[in-house]
Parts: structure tokens; C-alpha cells; sequence
């Protein structure tokens, strides 16, 4: 049945139904009202970047100071961020019982800066370096310096890389297989701010609608799930999770 009435009255209704079988599959659009950048679109990075010279092995290669700047400039946008109430409720959703994790395209740890325990990263994260050379990884606390750019290993010296995922890349094989099984349990996946054109990300809450799952897309824009969807909310993340929070009974606190 097609959702009809107000969109978060239906959507708690669904997750109450799903008795804890939910799933979140987010993209760049959850983090979009905290004020981190999407990629595709007006104000996308991609309008003003070349993601072969900044997000790909090839353009690393050439010019590894350099990625490594953009790198480290995004990482202060996502320093200075705050989770919003979409991070902040789905976390919450989890910690009741209602969610069983959050699978997400982003690099930024917002979802775990929220609360959200099970964070499935299929894109990496922003703050943790490896190792070319070794292998090694770390987190980094703040965004490297001009002076501290290409970063190197601390165990071997080697040259390091952001341990995110680039074009032409494969996906973290744990995170994907994770990902699938969530998929393939969920009896309801809530999909928030991701225009699903990356691939083999796009196609997992497909995963989940042939194995039976509503599907639920939460985004101001048409994107690749409008028309398949069993409900379209074509809205904003944050007055919407805030809404949902309203109805739910769960406070926002500092959101
Ligand atoms: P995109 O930039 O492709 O899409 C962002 C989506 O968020 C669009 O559909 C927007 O309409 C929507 N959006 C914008 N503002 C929003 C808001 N306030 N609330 C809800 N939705 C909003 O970002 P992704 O789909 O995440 O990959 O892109 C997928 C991958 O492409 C990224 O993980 C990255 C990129 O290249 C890698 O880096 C490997």
C-alpha cells in the first residue's frame, strides 16, 4: 500500500510495524542542513571540482599534496558541523530499538557524532589516513596542515592517503557485505539524501525492495528512487526527521 496522509505520521507507523527491521541508507543530502557540501547539484563539489584530479588513485598519483589539501580543507567544514535532528533522530531510532543501523555513502562521521552505534561505511572516512606503503591506518584528530601535506605514515614514513573510497575503487568488501545482509533482513529502508547514481551504493535499497522492504525516500529533489518508493517525502532532512521527532516523542536535545 502506498503511503498516503502526512508523511511522518506514516513513516512511524511503518517503523513500529517493521518492529526493528528498518534501515537507513543515507547519502551527502543528510549532512546537507549541518552544512556540509553534496557533491551533485546547485552548490555541489562536483560543479566545482574535478573529481579525477581530487577523488581518484590516478589524480592522487600526480598530485597527492594537493588532494591531500581539498582533503584537509572539507575535513575543517566537517570539524566545525553539527549533527542535525535526521543524524540525531536516527540514532535514537536505534537506541529504541526501531533501527537496526545506518547504512551510509558519507565519509564524515556525522551519524556517529549523532549516537548511531552501527554505522555501515561504504565510502570510508574522512578522518582516518593509510598507508600506501604499509598499510597502516590512523585517525586523524584535525585537518592536516600546509606543511604537514602529503601525509605521511608514522610507522613507516611512507607516503598516506584519506582512507576513503575513489572513483574507480571497490567498495570496503566487510562494509558491502554488511550493508547486503541489512539489506536483505529489512522489512522497511529510509533512504535520506542520496541521488543513488554511484554504484554498487545506489542499488542496495533495490536489495531490500525486491526482498519485500518498503521503501521510503527522504529528499527535496527527484532522485533515482522517486516513482519506485512506496512513500516520496519530497522535503528537506532536517524539518522532517524533526517533525518525525515530534510525532515519535523523541527529544532532540541539543539538535
Ligand atoms: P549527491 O551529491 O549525489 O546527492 C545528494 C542528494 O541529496 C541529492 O539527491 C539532493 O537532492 C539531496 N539533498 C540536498 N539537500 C538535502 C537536504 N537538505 N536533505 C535531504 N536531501 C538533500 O550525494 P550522494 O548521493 O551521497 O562518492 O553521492 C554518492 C557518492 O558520490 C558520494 O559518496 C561520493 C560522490 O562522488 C565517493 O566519494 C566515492
Amino acid at each position: 500500500m502506498l503511503g498516503s496522509g502526512d508523511p511522518v505520521e506514516v513513516l512511524a507507523e511503518w517503523l513500529r510495524e517493521a518492529a526493528g527491521l528498518a534501515v537507513a541508507f543515507t547519502g551527502a543530502g543528510v549532512s546537507a542542513d549541518s552544512g556540509v557540501p553534496t557533491f551533485r547539484g546547485p552548490g555541489g563539489l562536483w560543479q566545482k571540482y574535478k573529481p579525477e584530479e581530487l577523488a581518484s588513485p590516478e589524480g592522487f598519483r600526480r598530485d597527492p599534496a594537493l588532494v591531500w589539501r581539498w582533503y584537509a580543507w572539507r575535513m575543517g567544514l566537517i570539524k566545525k558541523a553539527r549533527p542535525n535532528a535526521a543524524h540525531i533522530v536516527l540514532a535514537r531510532l536505534e537506541a529504541m530499538g526501531l533501527l537496526m543501523g545506518v547504512v551510509t555513502q558519507n565519509v564524515d562521521g556525522l551519524h556517529q557524532r549523532a549516537g548511531s552505534k552501527r554505522v555501515v561505511e561504504l565510502h570510508g572516512n574522512i578522518w582516518r589516513a593509510r598507508c600506501t606503503v604499509c598499510g597502516y591506518r590512523w585517525v586523524l584528530t584535525n585537518p592536516p596542515g600546509d606543511d604537514e601535506v602529503p601525509v605521511k605514515c608514522p610507522m613507516c614514513g611512507g607516503l598516506a592517503r584519506p582512507d576513503v573510497v575513489w572513483f574507480g575503487e571497490s567498495l570496503p568488501e566487510a562494509a558491502l557485505s554488511e550493508a547486503i545482509e541489512l539489506m536483505e533482513h529489512a522489512a522497511l529502508v529510509i533512504v535520506v539524501g542520496t541521488s543513488g547514481v554511484v554504484e554498487p551504493a545506489g542499488s542496495l535499497p533495490l536489495l531490500a525492495l525486491r526482498s519485500g522492504a518498503r521503501l521510503v525516500n527522504v529528499n527535496p529533489e527527484p532522485n533515482r528512487y522517486t516513482g519506485i518508493a512506496h512513500l516520496d517525502v519530497r522535503e528537506r532532512a532536517d524539518p522532517f526527521f524533526r517533525r518525525l521527532a515530534g510525532v515519535m516523542g523523541i527529544l532532540l536535545g541539543q539538535a
